[in-house]
């Protein structure tokens, strides 16, 4: 494949690209000299750029998404086989695809049943907060509508999901933000000692207890969800610390409060079992997922509810209202569902999560030992194939490494053709974690490719 690329000449495309296309998450002033970066294709865990140029890809398209790997030719049949026999059709109906997606999915989540189809993972964090809404009017008067979100988390980029949004650089100038959304604190026990009053002891009991406080402070009557991420993504990868999880489950019973979990990253393999949550025995009401549904071969996202919740959109027909009065227009492509079947497929028959297991220990541990060479890893943490590495400038102190060095991290290993991820405008003055989230296919070779190319860009930049 480098031999055909060789050949071809993108300088029209780049052209084009530079003059017409507004990037995510980029400031252009750059593109007016320097060219922007555009990948061309790619296969397994590999991309190619525009000058033929190939690169690991430690970070699955960027953003955690392309989890059974580039280049699935089966996925693209599955897709093609569906659109020619049927595209789309509003979500009022059904579908082959849809019903055959949402019976298998279920399988795969126990105490779940009912799935409802969106297309990013915004808009199905929406549906979540629009289900607990309507929930709170039809039950309790309209009095149980606040929804509780947590610092450093992330649900997404509407105004609605950005009001849930716990990553204050991120909001920075889009607000004002929609009323009823509650923070709650975060849960890092790395950065405990920035808590007032965080004990030595127990600090996962702790920590969920603070959300306790914020319910008793607002008043358990009038907050309807609790929406965490089950692994913290893009607010610095952070795993629940011990008890979190079961004192969590334990307040949200005691005050009636639904728990909603965001899936979007962690959905899907991606910690090396289904999802996140099945790591820690919780048993959620509303449960949202996109990115690796159907890995980035067709847009997808699902809201997925317990019979339990569904139920309430239904007790009452002789009620015009008592139903969901929402819909989705691109919820009805039969593409997402028909892609997220067969990367489903893939995923079981090529024991994919068996892989993130064993691969995610390799990673760990190849991070750890990078650890004792370079002082500026001040802890590595994270679940399967799902790996952060925060950098500081001092180890006692903890002091967050300057987000400029962090960044020259990143190019280093986009230099030797190793694609990784930082936390970027996420928390003022923390964004100094490097993310690793490889194809859930990564080989034991490719784990070192990407932790050798870390060890050299941490030398050069940091002299150790
Ligand atoms: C945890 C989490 N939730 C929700 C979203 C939003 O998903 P989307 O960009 O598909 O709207 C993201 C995106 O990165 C995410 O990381």
């Amino acid at each position: 494949m480098d031999g055909t690329f060789k050949d071809n000449d993108y300088s029209k495309v780049v052209d084009a690209d530079r003059a017409h296309v507004w990037h995510h998450l980029i400031q252009h002033k750059g593109f007016e000299t320097g060219e922007p970066k555009m990948i061309i294709e790619g296969k397994g865990i590999h991309v190619w750029d525009q000058h033929g140029k190939k690169h690991t890809d430690a970070v699955s398209g960027g953003v955690w998404t392309v989890n059974v790997g580039y280049g699935r030719e089966s996925i693209a049949d599955a897709v093609r086989d569906q659109l020619v026999k049927m595209n789309f059709f509003g979500g009022t109906t059904g579908s082959i695809p849809g019903a055959l997606f949402a019976e298998k999915l279920i399988t795969k989540m126990p105490g779940m049943s009912r799935v409802y189809y969106a297309n990013s993972g915004s808009e199905a964090n929406e549906k979540g907060f629009k289900i607990v809404r309507q929930i709170a009017h039809k039950r309790y008067g309209g009095n149980k509508h606040k929804i509780l979100y947590r610092d450093r988390d992330y649900h997404g980029s509407t105004l609605a999901t950005m009001s849930a949004g716990g990553q204050d650089e991120r909001n920075a100038q889009y607000g004002p933000f929609a009323p009823g959304f509650i923070r709650v604190p975060h849960c890092m026990e790395y950065r405990k000692h920035e808590q007032d009053g965080a004990p030595e002891e127990n600090y996962g009991v702790w920590a969920a207890d603070q959300i306790e406080e914020v319910i008793l402070r607002e008043g358990a009557d009038t907050i309807g969800a609790l929406c965490l991420e089950p692994v913290t993504a893009g607010g610095g990868v952070i795993t629940p610390p011990e008890g979190y999880w079961e004192r969590v489950q334990e307040i949200c019973k005691k005050y009636d409060i639904l728990l909603h979990i965001d899936e979007v990253v962690c959905g899907v393999g991606r910690t090396g079992v289904w999802f996140g949550y099945q790591n820690y025995g919780i048993k959620p009401d509303i449960v949202t997922m996109a990115k690796g549904v159907a890995s980035g071969y067709a847009a997808i996202s699902c809201c997925v509810t317990t019979e339990e919740v569904f139920d309430m959109f239904k007790d009452d027909s002789s009620d015009p209202m008592n139903y969901f009065r929402d819909i989705s227009t691109f919820g009805g492509c039969t593409a997402g569902p028909a892609a997220a079947l067969e990367n489903m497929r893939i995923i079981e028959d090529e024991n994919l999560m068996g892989n993130t297991l064993t691969m995610g220990e390799r990673m760990m541990n190849n991070l750890h030992a990078l650890a004792e060479k370079h002082a500026v890893i001040g802890d590595v943490r994270g679940k399967g194939l799902f790996i952060g590495a925060e950098l500081v400038s001092d180890r006692a102190s903890k002091d967050a490494m300057d987000e400029k060095m962090v960044g020259a991290v990143v190019a280093d290993c986009m230099a030797q053709g190793v694609i990784i991820g930082a936390t970027n405008r996420s928390i003022p003055g923390r964004n100094n974690t490097l993310c690793f989230s490889p194809a859930l296919i990564a080989t034991a070779d490719d784990i070192d490719h990407i932790t050798d190319a870390v060890d050299q860009a941490l030398g050069r930049v940091f002299g150790s």
